[in-house]
């Protein structure tokens, strides 16, 4: 939801913020922005669409200067053009502003700036935001600095702000509350900002993670100033960042999406690693070592997220429910929080969530702690929001995902969600030791099957060629595999734009069957071991009404190949790991079918990749 960018020191700020603009396109790409310090005041380009946009509009300009702030906007107050795109001014023209969150109380804030006759070009609460920031600024005498923080004290809602004056050159002023913001501190004490750390990365590893409330003060060759809303210092604890450059480059694929989809068997594996030790069949997991017990007493397991996060928690819900028998529960971060959940202190929440930052899964989060549950987070992105806000967790490790359509996240949830099962399971003894042995040494060989699965990909490709112009599809599964279907519906849906829908198979009949004729194309998961029977008869249903089916099914199986239309094998495994494979394939098609219809398959339209607003 946006990505803001900004730099001072001593180099030239263009080619830091532009190309850490490129970096945090994922998070919103409707508009862009930036605003540059000269020597009579602040310049700001701005423009509708994409960075490039923004990229071919300046490049005839004087772009010179050391100290700028930069943004990519995902819209939510005011439609995406020019005029409502950040860095927003002030009416003195002197402050600069780019923001990434809302701020709820902005009709307050406006009306107080109507009372004063300041005019407002735009739609946004942005420019309300800074123009307040000014007024208080001119009516205490306070620098930017302390007027940051009285004005922040007087809004409610969420944001991630980076400022800059024209009259305190060099200088930029943070602040957080809901929204990431990164600052990175560079070797000669310059400072780069951003909403996360891939733009930093290419400039320095130290960085700070600015926390809830905090405003900061970035000065080149000085040390950065951190303090609270009321004043109180905080001493910034810098840590390193374990990413590298290479990770965050598409490395000759074509899009970030294909990448992260052949990047699976090793981020499947490095989910697991230290975790899993096969030759001992002993599973660890560290973080929530300390909370084990509290686990295993819980009365319930309640998973909160969203989109792809939602789909895993459900992945894991039969995972815990079958090997660890505890009751489980799986629920979206935005219902959850408005429908006043019933939630005892024996209750055990965990927080999935690739990015860390979802504002509905953080919310959730936070009213569970209220209630007094434990909190765990399964987070990809290290040190995000969620990650700090739950008392313990499990790290993804999948690396950066760039690609807005999750992929090699969802597998390493999966992953992780599976240990988290087998683990549970081993400590109550609900999981035979026999199973439990063989299931740890199949999952230690994901990696390797998923390596196989891949090789459908030419496959996939054509089947992809026949159904690209397809209007809806229906994807279908049972057990474990419902939610893939689920899955394999919502990849289609992002990057194709093409109508999908997941059920479970069984259910088909209860309304979906209506729609089946020859134009909507069914995708089931068929594989051996789940329900297999049961699978076989829905598809004979859908081909006695003329549809036409793309089935994953199990390597050598003959009876659904013998009716599909299209089959894609994925090695046999157990019922439990099938998720892993099964996904790769539903992956691959929704990928190919959007490239054939010449989509944005890295940058879906209206979608971002990180939610962080409600
Ligand atoms: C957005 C993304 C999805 C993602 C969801 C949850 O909608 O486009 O790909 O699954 O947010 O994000 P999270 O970072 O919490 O997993």
């Amino acid at each position: 939801m946006c990505g803001i960018v900004g730099y001072t020191g001593d180099r030239e700020a263009f080619p830091i913020l532009i190309n850490g603009l490129k970096k945090l396109e994922y998070r919103g790409y409707d508009s862009a922005g930036i605003a540059l310090e000269k020597e009579d005041g602040i310049v700001v380009y701005k423009t509708e669409g994409k960075v490039s946009r923004l990229e071919e509009m300046v490049k005839d300009k004087d772009l010179s200067s050391r100290t700028g702030i930069a943004h990519t906007r995902w819209a939510t107050h005011g439609v995406p053009n020019a005029v409502n795109a950040h860095p927003h001014l002030s009416a003195s023209g002197k402050l600069a502003i780019v923001h990434n969150g809302i701020i709820e109380n902005y009709q307050v804030l406006k009306e107080a700036l109507e009372q004063d006759g300041i005019p407002l070009k735009s739609e946004t609460d942005t420019e309300i935001l800074v123009n307040f920031i000014e007024k208080i600024k001119n009516e205490t005498g306070k620098n930017l600095f302390e007027a940051t923080q009285l004005a922040l004290k007087r809004v409610v809602g969420a944001y991630a702000i980076v400022l800059m004056d024209a009259d305190a050159p060099g200088r930029l002023v943070v602040a957080r509350k809901g929204s990431p913001l990164v600052i990175g501190l560079g070797k000669n004490k310059d400072y780069i900002v951003a909403s996360d750390a891939s733009p930093i990365i290419a400039q320095t590893k130290t960085v700070y993670y600015l926390d809830e409330d905090e405003v900061g003060l970035l000065e080149p060759g000085k040390e950065m100033i951190i303090k609270t809303l009321d004043n109180k210092k905080v001493n910034p604890r810098l840590t390193e960042l374990d990413m590298t450059i290479e990770e965050l480059e598409k490395g000759g694929f074509e899009y970030f999406m294909l990448k992260e989809i052949y990047e699976q068997p090793k981020s499947v594996y490095d989910s697991m690693r230290g975790r899993i030790h096969p030759g001992k069949k002993i599973i660890r997991l560290g973080g929530i070592e300390p909370y084990e017990n509290h686990i295993l007493e819980a009365d319930r397991i309640i998973m909160v997220g969203c989109g792809t996060s939602w789909h895993a928690g459900l992945v894991g819900e039969y995972m815990i429910e079958e090997l660890a028998r505890i009751p489980v529960e799986v629920e979206y971060g935005s219902e959850f929080r408005y429908r006043n959940p019933v939630i005892r202190p024996r209750d055990v929440v965990i927080g999935i969530s690739q990015s860390g930052e979802t504002a509905d899964t953080l919310a959730a989060l936070k009213l569970a702690k209220e209630k007094g549950a434990l909190l765990l987070g399964i987070c990809n992105v290290v040190g995000s929001s969620i990650a700090r806000e739950t008392h313990a967790g499990i790290y993804t490790h999948a690396g950066p995902e760039i690609g807005v359509a999750s992929t090699k996240a969802f597998t390493a949830q999966v992953t992780v969600l599976l240990l988290l099962a087998l683990r549970l399971g081993y400590l109550k003894g609900t999981i035979p030791r026999e199973r439990y042995e063989a299931l740890i040494e199949e999952l230690a060989k994901a990696p390797d099957l998923i390596e196989k699965v891949l090789q459908t990909d030419l496959q996939v490709q054509q089947i992809a060629r026949h159904y690209k112009d397809m209007k809806n599809f229906l994807y279908l599964g049972r057990g474990i595999n419902f939610p893939v279907a689920l899955e394999g519906a919502l990849k289609l849906k992002e990057i194709s734009y093409i109508h999908a829908e997941g059920y479970p198979a069984a259910e088909m009949k209860h309304g979906p069957i209506a729609l089946i004729d020859e134009n909507m194309p069914v995708v089931v998961i068929a594989t051996k071991k789940g329900n297999y029977d049961k699978i076989v008869s829905n598809i004979r249903e859908i081909k006695a009404r003329n549809g036409r089916i793309i089935a994953i099914v199990t390597e050598g199986d003959k009876q659904v190949a013998a009716l599909a239309d299209h089959t894609i094998e994925i090695p046999e495994a157990d019922e439990m790991l099938s998720p892993l494979l099964a996904t790769i394939p539903l992956q691959l098609l929704a990928y190919h079918i959007a490239v054939m219809l010449g989509r944005d398959v890295d940058k879906p339209r209206n979608l971002a990749k990180s939610v962080t607003v409600e």
